[in-house]
């Protein structure tokens, strides 16, 4: 006798799996292809090598809205080179930390915004001596609003702790500032966009040290393409726009939740990173 498929059983086993691997919202009725290349640009890009002309930032930024508060809902992505030239004209010409955020709320140029809740712009101390940059908010930042709350972030704060550290003496920002659909890697699309801002962030910051957590925020943040097991550890000369620093890449918080034997290693790379604002103080 033939079995009938038990398609809902099939069909619970297949949600448990996508909430297993951190799929925990639909963004639509099609499946997106977030790798994929931007289809048809909606508006011609004018790119080219040369530094952008202050007539085309002026129209770039117009049609982002940039400054006031967007009357339209959904408005159609930008080519990526139109936005991420966007993003750096914004970033740059914030001169606070709060100007700062008042024009990440404002930008539309990174597709992230729409599927997030809020943005997700720091925690911690603007004037610290350390900073620490994640990949991108999960599901619980993206509720609160606050980088590293979730379990990921308990497990900061003890690490911190085991330094004499507390967020009252850091910075904390990501890479990308609104939560990637499903907690997937930001696409380096999305990170190119949100460069901009985040090292305007460390500008304005003007730490002593960058921390890199994870591979996706030391690769962005270096510019390298080794995986995080080679650059943890290592220091890095890091140019924050206001003077060369140092930065150490370092094992992402929930790595080392997945992986507990590898917190010796980010033991290691703390104990290195105490002794740097020692030695600096
Ligand atoms: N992981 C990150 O990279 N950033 C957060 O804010 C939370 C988890």
């Amino acid at each position: 006798m033939r079995m009938m498929p038990d398609r809902a059983k099939a069909a619970r086993d297949l949600l448990a799996f996508y909430a297993e691997a951190g799929v925990d919202m639909a963004v639509g009725e099609e499946a997106n292809d977030f790798l994929a290349p931007p289809e048809k640009p909606a508006v011609p890009a004018p790119i080219s090598s040369a530094p952008p002309r202050p007539s085309a930032i002026r129209t770039v930024a117009a049609q982002l809205d940039l400054g006031a508060a967007s009357a339209r809902s959904n408005p159609a992505p930008l080519p990526p080179d139109t936005a991420i030239m966007a993003a750096r004209e914004a970033a740059r010409s914030a001169a606070t930390m709060e100007e700062l955020r008042a024009i990440l709320e404002s930008f539309e140029g990174c597709a992230l915004r729409s599927t997030a809740t809020q943005l997700v712009f720091a925690d911690g101390n603007p004037k610290a001596r350390v900073m620490f940059v994640g990949e991108g908010p999960g599901y619980e930042e993206d509720k609160q609003g606050l980088p590293f709350v979730g379990r990921s972030g308990k497990l900061l704060d003890q690490m911190l702790k085991a330094i004499g550290l507390d967020r009252t003496q850091v910075y904390i920002a990501n890479i990308v500032p609104w939560r990637p659909p499903g907690n997937r890697t930001p696409t380096p699309q999305e990170a190119a966009i949100c460069l901009p801002f985040v090292l305007r962030q460390i500008a304005l910051c003007d730490p002593d040290i960058l921390v890199c957590l994870g591979g996706p925020s030391a690769q962005t943040l270096l510019n390298v393409k080794e995986g995080i097991m080679k650059l943890r550890g290592r220091w890095f000369a890091f140019n924050s726009g206001a003077r060369e620093i140092r930065a150490m890449p370092t094992l992402h918080p929930a790595y080392l939740l997945r992986t507990p034997l590898a917190k010796r290693n980010a033991w290691r790379d703390f104990l290195a990173i105490k002794k740097a604002l020692t030695a600096q103080a």
